[in-house]
């Protein structure tokens, strides 16, 4: 969700000769020598990269093997000049998702969701499927953790054969990695003469506009797909053609994220005290969980003010961060204690109710289990693209409060949540979207919010219920994969006039 999250030279594992072989493979000469003439000034750490890389795999040579075909188109074209006859059940017609499938992050997710949802939600699908890499570096580690189901459905799409003029060319990235690329990834579209039968962009911003570089990329696409509402408004406002903008929202897997399948996580095994006393044993706490990257778009100081302001060591409440870091280091308790002491805050006479970051890594397959160990979410965000946790929370029944601004409008409502409400706009001082405008939540408002959930808690799990009851009705893989399925006809049907 985070779109600048994926810029480049985050996982620096390229494969040099993987993305010129990537190049070659589309068989466009000018584009190659160009990579090479960049390449060159990095050649040296990238060629050792890579050795280490192959090393890596070399130790494992299933995985070394199953990584190379992936990486390496070069073995075998996808967009042959004369292919092979298929049998007449296949459909000559292809939708080739560009995306950082092998990055992580939040379009990596997010991707794969899509690609998860069609795959298995599409059973007669009018089109095949294929993916590449495409829009941020390689990480080894990603493509380690991936589900062994998962990684072969990742080579299986891979090697789909596409004809070009029978393809829809999906680029799931930041506009500035779309062709030609602002940095060093897979063209998208591949190949310099676009002859396929339409390209769309999927992209997302968590401000309240779109920059004129990024608004002109978007009107070289044949349309512009992005997730909610909020976004079709900022993009329109911000000049991209209205007929090009459609909305096509993100699926949230309801049956992994499902509150019955799971015990609570352990909370004790995970947790690193950083205000507060600790708990007596008999005790059990009120458990308000956040989930965010350390950055200021995510509200954090917020969400400390709020809470340490509203509550102090006799409430019986403990607040609990799952964060990692953003261009910061990871030591998010000296922070926490920083920002306190820089702070107007005031110690209560009874202490500071307590404040837990977890800072062991939660494997994915706990994240519902955290989510159950929670009573009530919480996340006074400035902007979100989609808010990948809001969702997850809600799926899992969690009471959930987040600002009422940006993507999350798309789905939180006064009847499945507690939308914040937002005091001001503000301008981002940093980063690249400075100086446009995003939402300052309300402290106050936040400490009454949070207070009320604790006092109020069978309304909050009713709120919670309904919570799930929404994302499945509009956000399961099976819903969203009729979307995406109905939309791609649409586009096959008019490109075909
Ligand atoms: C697609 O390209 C092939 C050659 O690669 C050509 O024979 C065919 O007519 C083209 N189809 C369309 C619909 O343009
Ligand atoms: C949330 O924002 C929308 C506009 O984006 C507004 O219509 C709605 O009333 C707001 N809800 C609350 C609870 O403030």
């Amino acid at each position: 969700m985070d779109s600048h999250e994926n810029q480049p030279g985050q996982n620096q594992t390229l494969s040099l000769t993987s993305k010129l072989r990537k190049a070659f493979a589309f068989y466009f000469l000018p584009i190659l020598i160009l990579l090479l003439a960049i390449s060159f000034t990095f050649t040296n750490t990238n060629l050792y990269k890579t050795q280490l890389l192959r090393r890596t795999f070399s130790s494992n040579p299933n995985l070394f093997q199953s990584l190379l075909r992936f990486l390496s188109p070069f073995l075998k074209p996808r967009t042959k000049p004369s292919p092979k006859p298929k049998p007449i059940s296949r459909s000559p017609f292809c939708v080739l998702w560009m995306a950082p499938f092998l990055s992580g992050g939040g379009y990596s997710s997010e991707a794969w969701s899509y690609i998860l949802a069609l795959h298995e939600h599409n059973k007669t699908p009018s089109f095949k499927l294929a993916i590449e890499h495409h829009g941020d570096s390689e990480s080894v580690e990603f493509w380690e953790g991936l589900p062994g189901h998962t990684k072969n459905l990742a080579i299986e799409l891979y090697n789909t054969e596409c004809t070009m003029n029978m393809t829809v060319v999906i680029c799931h990235s930041e506009p500035g990695a779309w062709y030609p690329p602002l940095f060093e990834t897979t063209p998208c579209p591949p190949g310099v003469r676009r002859n396929f039968k339409a390209v769309i962009g999927r992209t997302m911003f968590e401000t309240d506009r779109v920059n004129a570089e990024h608004v002109k990329r978007c009107n070289e696409m044949d349309y512009v797909w992005v997730p909610t509402d909020f976004h079709v408004s900022t993009f329109v406002e911000s000049g991209v053609d209205p007929f090009k903008v459609v909305k096509i929202v993100q699926p949230i897997d309801v049956k992994f994220f499902d509150p019955l399948q799971y015990k609570p996580l352990n909370l004790r095994s995970v947790e690193s005290l950083v205000l507060g006393g600790p708990t007596r044993k008999s005790k059990s706490n009120f458990v308000f969980l956040s989930v965010f990257k350390w950055e200021y778009r995510k509200g954090w100081d917020v969400l400390l003010k709020a809470y340490l302001e509203e509550f102090s060591g006799v409430d019986g409440v403990a607040l609990y961060l799952l964060t990692n870091p953003y261009h910061s280091d990871s030591d998010f308790g000296n922070k926490i204690v920083e920002f306190v002491e820089n702070s107007d805050l005031e110690k209560p006479v009874t202490g500071w109710a307590q404040v837990y970051v977890i800072d062991s890594h939660i494997a994915q397959t706990d994240l519902p289990r955290l989510y159950k160990a929670a009573d009530a979410f919480v996340l006074p965000t400035r902007g979100e693209g989609w808010g990948r946790p809001i969702v997850e929370a809600m799926a899992m029944s969690l009471p959930v409060i987040a600002t009422n601004w940006s993507g999350p409008t798309e789905y939180m409502t006064e009847e499945n949540s507690y939308p914040l409400p937002v005091e001001r706009m503000s301008k981002v001082t940093e980063g690249p979207f400075r100086g446009h405008l995003w939402a300052e939540p309300s402290a106050k408002k936040l400490r009454v919010v949070m207070r009320h959930v604790m006092n109020n808690f069978e309304e909050a799990k009713a709120r919670g219920k309904k919570a799930r009851e929404n994302m499945i009705r509009r956000f399961a893989p099976d819903v969203v994969a009729n979307i995406l399925a109905e939309n791609i006809q649409i586009i096959l049907e008019e490109s075909d006039e």
